[in-house]
């Protein structure tokens, strides 16, 4: 039977290894969608204002999530700065962090170009803090590597990058390579994927290096990114044959690539800000992040991308994907088998235009209207 045809759906819950769970009020209503979008475990960006770089924030920050939402397992990082000594490191292993999040410095990380250019300058949310120089962190990444903490690269140069070196993401892989070739030991996840270029340096590296996929570039492309403020995100979405590329990784079965959704949720306000003001970068799927790739996978089924005839051959790839890869790259200690799974029903659900309250603090989702599976979540 077909993917397509299915009718029911169990899964294991998904792991989302790259979410932005923000503060205050947006924190309060975005951490309430994560069991919605059929995930328990996340991994938590700290690009927060300030970003987080001590230990003490990352656990201050964590009890926060969990007072809100005790049933999913946050995974803490650090955001990558010249505070993150290597002792830093040691205590941030001795309390249970588990990444270092490395963004590119960025000057104008406020004011995207929009509509994009492929050459524009310009990383993403709150990374005027990051990193301009690795030389610099060798020592950090030396201790990461001894303590077993992840890198966790938004792989993206800054600055001017030539013509020939193709997108912001492509022109990045050398340094990839470099890291890999350097720290051997130091597990390094590029997150978010936008290239068919990305995948083959990830596939080029050995075991200690993994990628995240995001639902979002299962189904955007570039042209979508320009016309549309929220789909316009960084990476930005790039061609159809990259998109199709990552469809075909997400069902390959290879454990170095895993979901990570990189659901980043924006003010619809500022989102719908009319130019010249330029919206801020982030696509918002954590409500239907598991449904959004399922989706995915079967319009690509459709399209003669992958192949979904034997469904239960594409359950099982799909559920390494969203389950078991990235908990296994991440070494969890072994889970009690979950409590829970989820569900997927065809019901004739829609994706929600939005969450929150219109007038007040409210968040478009991503491909409202489109025809998700109903998710819930079941006993095991
Ligand atoms: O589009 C993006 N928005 N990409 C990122 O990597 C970060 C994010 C954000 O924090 O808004
Ligand atoms: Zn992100």
């Amino acid at each position: 039977m077909k993917l397509r045809d299915v009718q029911r759906l169990e899964l294991p819950p998904s792991a989302d290894m790259h979410v932005h769970l923000r503060q205050g009020a947006m924190m309060e209503l975005v951490v309430p969608q994560i069991r919605r979008g059929g995930v328990d475990t996340v991994f938590v960006m700290p690009n927060l204002q300030p970003p987080i770089t001590t230990v003490a924030q990352a656990l201050e920050y964590k009890a926060l999530l969990q007072a809100i939402e005790p049933r999913v397992t946050y995974l803490m990082s650090l955001f990558l700065h010249p505070s993150v000594t290597p002792s830093v490191i040691a205590e941030a292993a001795a309390a249970g962090i588990v990444g270092v999040k490395l963004y590119p410095q960025d000057m104008y990380a406020n004011t995207h170009a929009f509509p994009p250019s492929p050459e524009s300058t310009g990383v993403t949310t709150n990374s005027e803090n990051g990193v301009s120089s690795f030389d610099d962190f060798a020592a950090t990444f030396a201790a990461m590597e001894a303590h077993g903490l992840v890198l966790n690269l938004h792989g993206e140069a800054h600055g001017d990058v030539p013509a020939a070196a193709g997108s912001l993401e492509e022109a990045f892989l050398p340094t990839l390579a470099d890291l890999h070739a350097r720290f051997p030991r130091l597990r390094i996840v590029l997150e978010h994927c936008s290239t068919a270029g990305a995948l083959d340096a990830v596939r080029a590296c050995g075991p200690e290096v993994a990628a995240t996929i995001t639902a979002h570039h299962l189904y955007l492309t570039g042209d979508d990114s320009k016309v549309d403020p929220l789909a316009f995100c960084k990476p930005i979405p790039k061609r159809a044959s990259d998109r199709d590329a990552l469809l075909r990784a997400v069902v390959s079965g290879d454990p170095k690539f895993f979901f990570g959704s990189d659901s980043a949720p924006h003010p619809l306000a500022s989102k719908r800000a009319a130019p010249p003001a330029p919206p801020p970068a982030g696509v918002f799927t954590q409500p239907v992040a598991t449904q959004l790739v399922v989706l995915a996978v079967e319009e690509a089924a459709a399209r003669g991308v992958v192949d979904d005839a034997d469904a239960d051959a594409v359950r099982a790839r799909l559920e390494g994907f969203l389950s078991r890869h990235g908990r296994a790259f991440y070494r969890l200690p072994p889970p009690p088998p979950p409590q829970e799974a989820i569900r997927l029903e065809r019901r004739s659900e829609t994706v929600p235009a939005s969450v929150g309250t219109a007038g007040a603090l409210e968040v478009g989702v991503s491909r409202a209207g489109a025809p998700v599976f109903s998710l819930s979540w079941v006993p095991r």
